[in-house]
């Protein structure tokens, strides 16, 4: 899509939004200031969604939900929150301990989880919860104070992760994709950085779709030793070059981020639910343009330069990354499913057959749709389990079904390949709902 598609398909900003999205852009302005006239998406993407005040999760916007910009799948339904559940209860059975949730947005999931928990008599010991959004913290408080007193008792926030080896689960759902990433380009045989700089003044011009003024753009610079380093490492493992003028993402901070949570977690296991792909799917030579989204006001598009500080910006997640900095963390890579496989074998499908009566089970049977199809929101999510220190019995993460409990190195090539099939069909009508404004994300 180009920006001016972008454009034509988005609401305009109201007066609130737009003087916001000019003081973030003031910001931003400044900071390329400093820095010479040229930023890495990758901090072009952390001011824009986490500058103090101003950036997207920092501000008061709604963000998630429907008055807000996407919807995630813990906010589609309960049905999902309560196959994480049962995830849960397997892996606390074994464990004991607590959960640790990253990223809780509106504090849905974590309500849902603790109730379910609660009714099969496998509460943890606590319910942690790690936000670095104080907007979203205060409405996550705001709904877990709704519980019965045995469960909100149990639900903490901490403002780092905890300093003693925690037992039990962590959980992220969509936290990986809004880590800040790199953008690159290949071009004559090399990769060169994607980054911003400020828009030439003749092309600053007013926006009428948007009622903002467009004040950056993208610019190419040569790769840093890392960047380099990265694209080496995805290159290596790709069928032949990439064609002239690909662009991707590259996100540097899984690895310091998974090996943070690694290091933090004594026994027990990690499960992260994210869009993304297994690597040789990500970057597919067909996939010229990338992975990077926005989301403003449940319209999917991908011009990042505007509506800054109201509109979400996420890059799906390289899957492979996300494992290798697993085992290189000294966990062990339990499962990898789509969320559609994840769901049905953690038994969605019983959740809706329980409903009391006709009425539920069929407003059951739609969330569950929305879940499972991929045109609707079953689409590109992916599973991702990881564990440190599990006994055997308790290792039946990502339920998917023909998944074996634990996944050695020599083995995942082979179980890798099993999701990527299920996955490519998702994507061609992934890809095609995309084209429309999207109802959810992406
Ligand atoms: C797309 S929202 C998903 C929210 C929620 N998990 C859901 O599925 O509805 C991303 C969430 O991750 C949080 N977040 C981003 N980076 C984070 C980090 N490094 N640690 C913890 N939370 C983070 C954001 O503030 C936000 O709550």
């Amino acid at each position: 899509m180009t920006a001016t598609a972008a454009r034509s398909i988005l609401p305009p900003l109201s007066p609130e939004e737009r003087r916001h999205s000019r003081s973030l852009a003031g910001l931003i302005r400044a900071q390329l200031a400093a820095a010479g006239g040229w930023l890495s998406f990758e901090r072009f993407m952390e001011l824009a969604l986490y500058a103090p005040g101003l950036g997207y999760y920092s501000a008061g916007s709604v963000k998630i939900g429907v008055g807000g910009d996407f919807v995630t799948a813990p906010e589609v339904s309960d049905l999902f929150n309560r196959c994480v559940a049962r995830q849960c209860a397997e892996i606390l059975t074994a464990t004991g301990g607590e959960i640790l949730e990253l990223g809780a947005g509106t504090g849905r999931m974590a309500a849902t989880v603790l109730t379910a928990l609660a009714s099969q008599g496998v509460l943890p010991q606590r319910y942690a919860i790690l936000e670095v959004s104080a907007d979203l913290a205060a409405r996550q408080r705001a709904r877990l104070a709704q519980l019965p007193p045995q469960l909100r008792e149990r639900v903490v926030w901490l403002e780092r992760l905890p300093e003693t080896p925690l037992r039990g689960v962590m959980l992220a759902n969509e936290v990986a994709d809004a880590l800040p990433c790199r953008r690159f380009t290949w071009r004559d045989g090399a990769v060169r950085e994607l980054g911003v700089a400020l828009a030439e003044a003749a092309a600053v011009g007013g926006n009428a779709a948007c009622g903002e003024e467009i004040s950056f753009r993208e610019q190419c610079a040569a790769a840093d030793a890392a960047l380099v380093r990265a694209c080496e490492g995805l290159l290596a493992s790709l069928e032949g070059e990439l064609p002239e003028g690909y662009v991707s993402e590259v996100c540097l901070r899984v690895e310091p981020w998974v090996a943070t949570l690694g290091k933090c977690l004594e026994r027990g296991a990690l499960l992260l639910s994210d869009y993304g792909l297994p690597r040789r799917h990500y970057y597919h030579r067909e996939r010229v343009a990338g992975t990077l989204r926005c989301h403003f006001k449940h319209r999917a598009h991908d011009d990042p330069y505007i509506n800054l500080g109201v509109q979400d910006m996420t890059a799906w997640v390289d899957f492979t990354r996300v494992a290798e900095a697993a085992l290189a963390a000294g966990l062990t890579v339990s499962g990898f499913a789509t969320q559609t496989a994840f769901l049905l074998a953690s038994g969605l499908d019983g959740f809706v057959a329980e409903a009391a009566d006709g009425v539920e089970r069929a407003r059951l049977a739609g969330e569950a749709r929305r879940l499972l199809m991929p045109e609707e929101n079953g689409r590109g999510v992916q599973i991702h389990g990881a564990h440190a220190r599990l006994r055997r019995s308790a290792q039946r993460l990502c339920a998917a079904g023909s998944a074996p409990p634990a996944v050695s190195r020599r083995q995942f090539s082979g179980y890798w390949e099993t999701a990527i099939t299920l996955h490519r069909s998702m994507r061609d009508h992934h890809d095609r709902a995309r084209l429309q404004a999207a109802p959810c994300r992406p």
